[in-house]
């Protein structure tokens, strides 16, 4: 009997341990993560997000596990297209992406060195890493004239900001041609819709989450391969186990 109140009296402290940190998660997460919709077997998506990456991110952030070897054959990049994302010091294709910027340098124009990209999106989740890529906002009591919605504070300069404008006013004027166009009923002449930034931000998160484990997609389509092998075995299996039990019953 004793021992059987010791455990309530445990189990009470947990209960009560748990529910004081749970407001305080919570209140970490306040801002709604969004999905970004990405898909690993897009390859115009994954190369599209390569070349965002290399020619926005590439210049602070390396990405060490990622050989140009492994992106080109993966995502079917020709010789010539993989020389053209090959920077910053790369020479060979063997070799894998690097930052135009040393550690030091970093830490002097930004108080912080601009991380390794390589795993990133294993380590805070594609949802994370699409809604940190949107939702940069104008600060002004900030160094960097930016804030950011999921890292407060964050000491990256909005490096997107002009290209994101520049995007934002193409889907802009996009849209009121398709007003005029429904009204006038001229639709079909209608050019097609400008990749928007949020979909621009999509193939990069693509690309970044490839990068984080190359093999998923390959592993994915191989997945489905194998069960549906299992399942053409599971009947000569099952005759099999018939045919032994008509003996020992
Ligand atoms: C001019 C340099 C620079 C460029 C270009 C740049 N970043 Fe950054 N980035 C930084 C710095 C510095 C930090 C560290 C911020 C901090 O810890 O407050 C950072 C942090 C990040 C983080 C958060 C890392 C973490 O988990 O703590 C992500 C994600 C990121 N950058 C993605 C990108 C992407 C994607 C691009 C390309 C669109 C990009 N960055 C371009 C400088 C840069």
């Amino acid at each position: 009997m004793k021992r059987w109140t010791s455990w309530l009296r445990i189990s009470a402290a947990v209960i009560a341990l748990v529910s004081v940190s749970v407001p305080t998660q919570a209140a970490e997460n306040s801002i709604n993560l969004q999905d970004p919709g990405n898909d690993i077997h897009d390859k115009a998506s994954l190369r599209n997000g390569a070349k965002l990456y290399m020619n926005h991110c590439a210049s602070c952030h390396a990405g060490k596990y990622m050989r140009f070897e492994r992106v080109a054959r993966d995502l079917e990049f020709s010789e010539q297209e993989i020389n053209s994302l090959m920077r910053y010091g790369v020479t060979k294709v063997t070799e894998s992406i690097k930052s135009a910027m040393t550690q030091e340098a970093g830490e002097m124009a930004f108080g912080v060195a601009p991380p390794d990209l390589s795993l990133e999106a294993n380590y805070r989740g594609k949802k994370w890493l699409y809604t940190y890529l949107m939702t940069f906002t104008r600060d002004k009591s900030s160094t960097t004239g930016y804030n950011n919605g999921v890292m407060p504070n964050v000491a990256m300069p909005w490096v997107l900001a002009g290209y994101q404008a520049s995007l934002e006013g193409q889907t802009n004027s996009w849209n009121q041609k398709k007003m005029l166009a429904t009204k006038a009923g001229t639709l079909d002449s209608l050019e097609p819709e400008p990749q928007s930034f949020a979909m621009e931000m999509r193939d990069l998160t693509n690309f970044m989450v490839y990068m984080a484990e190359p093999i998923r997609p390959f592993r994915e389509r191989f997945g489905k391969y194998v069960l549906f092998f299992l399942l053409v075995l599971l009947l000569p299996v099952w005759m099999l186990k018939k045919e032994y039990w008509k003996d020992i019953h």
